[in-house]
């Protein structure tokens, strides 16, 4: 595995596998890698000749009350792990390569609508730094194929919307989100709970599964009302809940009665750590 940090020397690595006619596969990730980053790159592999993986731990997704110094920095455990799986380059640009000109002068993407509801609500900003690195990531590495993992659900259909609108010659797949045997999603964000928090945090999914067969039997249509109670569950449960949110799986809008494909998108604090889930419904 080559382990690549300047943007020229990945420009002409790059070059070499399109003379070859490589289909080259890209995972972007910001480190500090678990199974769940894993199963993109394997997907990845499947499907395409080469696999860069990039780490990049990207301050312009991060809120001014976000900690973004204590975001965990594992890179040479990441390294090891992707040398494992066979990836051809680990891309690690730096801060200064990335945003030259600093943050507050950097030209950005926004993707309008999606950007501001939901998670965009609560971190805003937040979806602004995730289009404009993977926008440039993407210029980059210039891959064929790009992977993500469905746990950030409004993530990917930010992204999907921005390579739709800037007419982005490559194509994006959403991997679905892999969990611990109890059900918890894997973040990298677990690791900052406490044997107390990790014993309660599977219950976001165990309350979030509830909700999904509560409107896949079609009992109750009143969203809203059907947010609120679950909400309120997830809180006496232990959680500070952020939102609940059942929503038209690909608008994201709020869905009307004769939606079919919809999706519940969970945000809950335990202590201070903020877990997402998210689990697509039919009706
Ligand atoms: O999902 C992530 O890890 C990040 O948001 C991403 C896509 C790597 C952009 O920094």
């Amino acid at each position: 595995m080559e382990s690549i940090s300047d943007i020229h020397v990945l420009r002409e690595t790059r070059r070499d596998w399109q003379m070859q006619n490589k289909v080259i596969g890209f995972v972007p990730t910001m480190g500090n890698l678990h199974n769940g980053h894993l199963q993109l790159v394997r997907e990845a592999k499947a499907q395409c000749d080469i696999v860069v993986v990039s780490i990049f731990v990207n301050p312009m997704q991060f809120g001014a009350n976000e900690d973004l110094d204590a975001y965990p920095r594992t890179l040479e455990a990441d390294k090891e792990k992707l040398a494992t799986l066979n990836v051809d380059v680990v891309f690690t640009p730096t801060i200064s390569q990335m945003y030259p000109r600093g943050l507050e002068q950097q030209t950005f993407v926004e993707v309008p609508g999606i950007s501001s509801m939901i998670c965009g609500a609560s971190r805003p900003g937040h979806f602004r730094g995730v289009a404009t690195i993977v926008c440039k990531l993407f210029n980059m590495v210039q891959p064929n194929k790009a992977f993500f993992g469905q746990k950030d659900f409004q993530q990917l259909r930010v992204i999907k919307l921005m390579v739709q609108d800037l007419s982005m010659n490559l194509e994006v797949y959403g991997v679905p989100t892999e969990r611990e045997v109890d059900g918890l999603a894997m973040s990298s964000r677990n690791g900052y709970l406490n044997a107390e928090q990790r014993c309660l945090a599977p219950q976001l999914y165990k309350v979030m599964t509830a909700l999904k067969k509560e409107i896949e039997e079609g009992r109750r249509q009143d969203y809203p009302a059907l947010s609120q109670e679950y909400c309120s569950k997830l809180d006496a449960a232990g959680f500070k809940t952020d939102y609940v949110e059942i929503r038209n799986a690909s608008t994201l809008q709020q869905p009307s009665v004769e939606d079919s494909e919809l999706v519940i998108l969970i945000a809950a604090f335990v202590g201070k750590t903020r877990l997402i889930d998210n689990i697509q419904v039919q009706r």
